[in-house]
């Protein structure tokens, strides 16, 4: 075997924290119907405009005998396109559905798995063609000459797909919050559109809505001052006591659960103290049954293993701190360790520098010891966290509290899905999307209301 690494794996082995992999497969098969099947405009075309008078109207192909009519333009190559699209689509979603059969087996041998080595759970089909259709409807992708689909709008089309399969008995929604109901750091103001929006879900029959975050406080004051903007909208739009009954929120990703009451506050809901025995036991190894297990109801956290893990992580965050020169200040809570600046911006190569250094770290930690807490050790966009569990425990546990059996009546709506983010965890246990700003949780929101609507379900009765 060659001593030296090709610069292919070497870039992929190094940037791998920066890549979706499924993303960038579809996006290399969409590549070849790109560069084989569309032509840029020619130059008779273009004369054609001076012709026209710039009409691209009176440019359209022609293929009748009129010796005036323009010379032909490839207008059908788009049509074509858009049908090598979705043709594309389709065998993805083959792809997909093959991979079902195969995904909790020890050993799936689909292929998709051959294809995307990395390739998770899929927890329903994807409708990926009529995904790929509405998207080419709005937005014309296939119109366009010179710039092939790119890695965000692959990603919308993922989005959507998931809530034309979501949509029918979608029973338990979750989002991430920073990012993704508001900007990093700020609270859920008035006037966001997410506030009437979450009102009908919450108006939705069977469906519950709760916040999954790793921001972590143990007083419900300081996640009510939070989401004041959103609670002060509920009230304002007297939510029944049974609507806002099934708005949930849960802090530290897995920790702090609270409940909303009929006086439009949040209340702190027990819960059973952190079931490590579960996590090493069913989470360390993957599920391998499409029904999420139930949560022991277990006393056997082990603060012991949770200081033993939040030392060493702080002990990392502190040499990362000296060894890059950063203006920071290590944050201790019961349940977390994090970096936050102490004055100017962290650059984001730095705080990924910081994610990636604790879970090789940590995982070195754990393979020393007995103990197996699982964490989430991850970049917030200005700082870093290691929280004591992940979004997936998170999603699992509001699932269990609201009786929610299948991860595939749940959807997960995050920002932070690349290795390095939170919401990569909430993969392992439920469908999610992906976004990347409040206006496109938003937009998600009202796809998903459509959808819903088209599915004969009703919305915004309360
Ligand atoms: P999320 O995007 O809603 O999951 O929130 C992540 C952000 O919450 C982090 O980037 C931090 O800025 C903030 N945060 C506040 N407290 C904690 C904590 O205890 N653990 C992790 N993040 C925290
Ligand atoms: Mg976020």
């Amino acid at each position: 075997m060659s001593d030296h690494f090709s610069a292919y794996r070497i870039n992929y082995a190094l940037r791998s924290h920066k890549r979706d992999p499924f993303i960038e497969f579809i996006k290399s098969q969409l590549l070849p119907a790109f560069a084989l099947h569309v032509r840029p405009l020619s130059a008779a075309a273009i004369a054609s405009f001076l012709v026209s008078g710039g009409n691209p109207s009176n440019t359209t192909a022609t293929n009748d005998n009129d010796d005036d009519a323009v010379p032909p333009t490839p207008t059908d190559d788009l049509d074509a396109l858009r049908g090598h699209y979705a043709q594309i689509f389709a065998s993805i979603e083959r792809l997909i559905h093959d991979h079902r059969a195969e995904q909790d087996k020890p050993k799936p041998e689909s292929r998709l798995n051959m294809l995307v080595p990395t390739i998770g759970r899929f927890f329903t089909d994807l409708p990926l063609r009529n995904a790929f259709l509405a998207h080419d409807d709005r937005l014309a992708l296939a119109a366009r000459r010179h710039v092939p689909p790119s890695f965000n709008e692959i990603r919308g089309i993922l989005n959507t797909a998931q809530l034309m399969a979501s949509a029918p008995d979608l029973q338990l929604i979750t989002f991430d919050g920073d990012m993704t109901l508001y900007d990093d750091g700020a609270n859920f103001a008035e006037d966001s559109h997410l506030v009437n929006l979450l009102c009908d879900l919450l108006s939705v029959k069977g469906l519950h809505v709760a916040i999954v975050t790793a921001a972590g406080y143990t007083e419900a004051e300081r996640y009510e001052f939070r989401l004041s903007g959103l609670l002060k909208g509920m009230a304002d739009r007297k939510l029944s006591a049974t609507a806002v009954a099934k708005f949930w929120v849960m802090g530290g990703e897995c920790n702090y659960l609270f409940r909303c009451s009929s006086t439009y506050r949040l209340e702190r809901v027990p819960l059973p103290a952190l079931p490590e025995v579960f996590y090493s036991t069913v989470l360390q190894r993957g599920t391998s049954s499409p029904d999420l297990p139930t949560i022991p109801d277990s006393s056997s956290t082990n603060t012991h293993d949770v200081t033993g893990l939040l030392d060493v992580a702080e002990r990392i965050l502190r040499l990362c701190a000296a060894q890059m020169r950063l203006p920071a200040k290590i944050i201790r809570k019961p349940r977390a360790v994090g970096i936050v600046t102490s004055g100017t911006r962290i650059q984001r190569e730095q705080l990924d520098e910081c994610a990636l250094s604790l879970q090789h770290g940590l995982n070195l930690y754990q393979q020393t010891t007995d103990a197996h807490v699982p964490y989430c050790a991850f970049n917030g966009g200005s700082d870093v966290w290691v929280d004591i569990g992940n979004k997936q425990i998170g999603v699992m546990m509001v699932a269990h509290a609201v009786g929610v059996a299948r991860g595939a009546s749940i959807v997960h709506v995050g920002d932070q899905f690349l290795s390095t983010g939170n919401d990569y965890a909430a993969r392992r246990g439920c469908p999610t999307l992906w976004i990347t700003s409040p206006t496109e949780t938003a937009a998600a929101l009202v796809e998903l209301v459509g959808e819903m609507r088209a599915n004969g379900r009703e919305v915004g009765g309360e």
